[in-house]
C-alpha cells in the first residue's frame, strides 16, 4: 500500500484485546502510526488529544458503543474518516452508522484487501478535501487580487480625469497670462499706457485665479473632513445672502434669502455648507449674466425648509438660462465647466464632495430657458453620530 512520503495516523477503537493487537500490528506494518482504545470513552480522550484523520471503530461495544462514537467524533471533528467494524448480524446497525456520516464498513473476520479499500478510500476523501480548501483560498486569493487590480485601474483612471481637468484649468490660465504678457509687451514697445494697463489688469486677473484655484484645490483636499458643530442651519445661509447682495446689486439681480425660522440647531460643517451655498448662489448669479437679454427681472433665491427625515434642505433656484439634459448629467464631474477661462469647474465638485462628507444629498433640477434649482438635504445628526468624526468643540448656536 502506497501511504506516499506523509505518515498517517490511525485511531483503533476494539474492546477486545486480541483484536487490537493483531489490527494494530497489520496496520503499523503498512505504515500508519496506530493509536488504541478499548472503549469509547478512552477513544474520545486520545482521539482529543492526537487528532488522527482516521478512526476504525468497533460497532458494538460495552458503555458507549460505535455509533454513539461516531456520532460524538462527528460531532466535533466533521472532517474525521471514521470506518465502523460490524460483526455478521449487524447490517442495521452498519446502515444506521452510514446515515451519521460513517466512511465505510467491514465486516468481522475482517479481510485485509477489504479493508485497504476502505482505508484508500479514505485517504482519498481527506487529500481531495485538502485540495479543494486549498483551490478555493486559491481562488478567493485571485478574487481578491483581481478585485484590488480593478480597483486600483478605476483609481488611476479617476486621478487621470482630474489631473486632465487640472491642466485644462491651469491651460486656461496661463492662456490669459500670455495673453496679458502680449498687451504689456505691446504697451512697453509702443509706450502705450492703455495697453500698458489692460495688459496689467489681464495679469492681475490671471493671477487671482492661480490664487482661487489653489485655494480651491487646497479646499477640495480637504472637504473630506467634516468640522462637524452644533449650529443653526440659517446662518450659513444668511452669511452666503449678506456676502453675495452687492454683486447681485451691480449685476441687477434680485437676489432673495428666505429662512425657515423653524429650522433647529443641528450637527454639520457650517463653513463647509457656506461655502456650498456660495457656490451655488454664484453659479446661479453667472447664469443669469449669461442668459440672453430675457426681458424678464433676474431673480435668485436662497431658501431653507424643513423637510420630514432631515434637518434641513437648503434651495438655491434661479429663473435664467437653465441646462440641457446633456450639461446636468455632467455639472457634478471633476473640472467640468462651460464657462470657458472663467470657470474652472471646481465649484460643483467641491460642493459635492462636501454634501457627500455629510451623508447627504445634493440634486439638480433645471430647464432649457426656465431657470435651475439647486436643492442639498443634510440629515440628521445628533452629538452621538458625529462622535468618531472631526469635531469641532466650538459651537456656534443660534437658535
Ligand atoms: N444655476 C445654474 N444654471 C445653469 N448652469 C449651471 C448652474 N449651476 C451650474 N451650472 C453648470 O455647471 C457647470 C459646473 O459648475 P461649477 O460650479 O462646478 O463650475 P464653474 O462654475 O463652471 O466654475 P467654478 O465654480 O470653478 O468657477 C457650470 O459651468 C455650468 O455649466
Ligand atoms: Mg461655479
Amino acid at each position: 500500500m502506497d501511504l506516499s512520503d506523509k505518515k498517517w495516523s490511525i485511531l483503533l477503537v476494539d474492546d477486545e484485546e486480541g483484536i487490537r493487537k493483531v489490527l494494530g500490528i497489520a496496520l503499523e506494518d503498512i505504515g500508519y502510526e496506530v493509536y488504541t482504545a478499548e472503549n469509547g470513552e478512552a477513544a474520545l480522550d486520545i482521539f482529543r488529544e492526537t487528532n488522527p484523520p482516521i478512526v476504525l471503530t468497533d460497532i458494538k461495544m460495552p458503555g458507549m458503543d460505535g455509533i454513539e462514537l461516531l456520532r460524538r467524533l462527528k460531532q466535533e471533528s466533521p472532517d474525521t474518516e471514521v470506518i465502523m467494524i460490524t460483526g455478521h448480524g449487524d447490517i442495521n446497525l452498519a446502515i444506521k452508522s452510514l446515515k451519521f456520516e460513517a466512511t465505510d464498513f467491514v465486516t468481522k473476520p475482517i479481510n485485509d484487501e477489504v479493508l485497504e479499500i476502505a482505508l484508500k478510500r479514505c485517504r482519498e476523501r481527506i487529500s481531495m478535501r485538502q485540495q479543494i480548501r486549498a483551490y478555493t483560498e486559491n481562488l478567493e486569493q485571485l478574487v481578491e487580487e483581481k478585485t484590488e487590480k480593478l480597483l486600483e485601474a478605476e483609481r488611476l483612471a479617476a486621478v487621470g480625469q482630474t489631473v486632465a481637468g487640472l491642466s485644462h484649468a491651469i491651460k486656461n490660465i496661463a492662456g490669459g497670462l500670455k495673453g496679458g504678457a502680449f498687451v504689456l509687451e505691446k504697451g512697453i514697445e509702443l509706450d502705450n499706457k492703455k495697453y500698458l494697463l489692460q495688459g496689467w489688469e489681464m495679469v492681475k486677473g490671471n493671477v487671482d485665479k492661480i490664487k482661487n484655484l489653489s485655494l480651491d484645490l487646497l479646499n477640495y483636499a480637504k472637504a473630506v473632513e467634516v468640522n462637524y458643530q452644533l449650529c443653526d442651519p440659517n446662518t450659513p445661509a444668511k452669511e452666503v445672502g449678506d456676502l453675495m447682495t452687492p454683486t447681485a446689486r451691480e449685476r441687477k439681480i434680485d437676489l432673495k434669502v428666505i429662512l425657515d425660522p423653524g429650522l433647529k440647531p443641528f450637527w454639520f460643517d457650517p463653513e463647509g455648507i457656506h461655502r456650498c451655498l456660495l457656490n451655488l448662489v454664484a453659479n446661479a448669479m453667472d447664469a443669469c449674466m449669461d442668459c440672453e437679454p430675457c426681458g424678464h427681472e433676474k431673480e435668485v433665491i436662497l431658501e431653507t425648509v424643513r423637510r420630514d427625515g432631515w434637518s434641513v434642505e437648503y434651495r438655491v433656484s434661479d429663473n435664467c438660462c437653465g441646462m440641457e439634459n446633456e450639461i446636468r448629467e455632467k455639472i457634478f464631474q471633476s473640472f467640468f465647466t462651460t464657462k470657458g477661462t472663467r470657470g474652472t469647474g471646481i465649484g460643483l465638485m467641491i460642493t459635492k464632495k462636501t454634501v457627500d462628507g455629510h451623508e447627504g444629498i445634493i440634486e439638480a433640477e433645471s430647464e432649457k430657458g426656465v431657470g435651475s434649482t439647486f436643492i442639498i438635504k443634510l440629515p440628521q445628526k445628533s452629538r452621538g453620530d458625529v462622535g468618531n468624526m472631526t469635531v469641532d468643540q466650538g459651537t456656534s448656536v443660534q437658535s
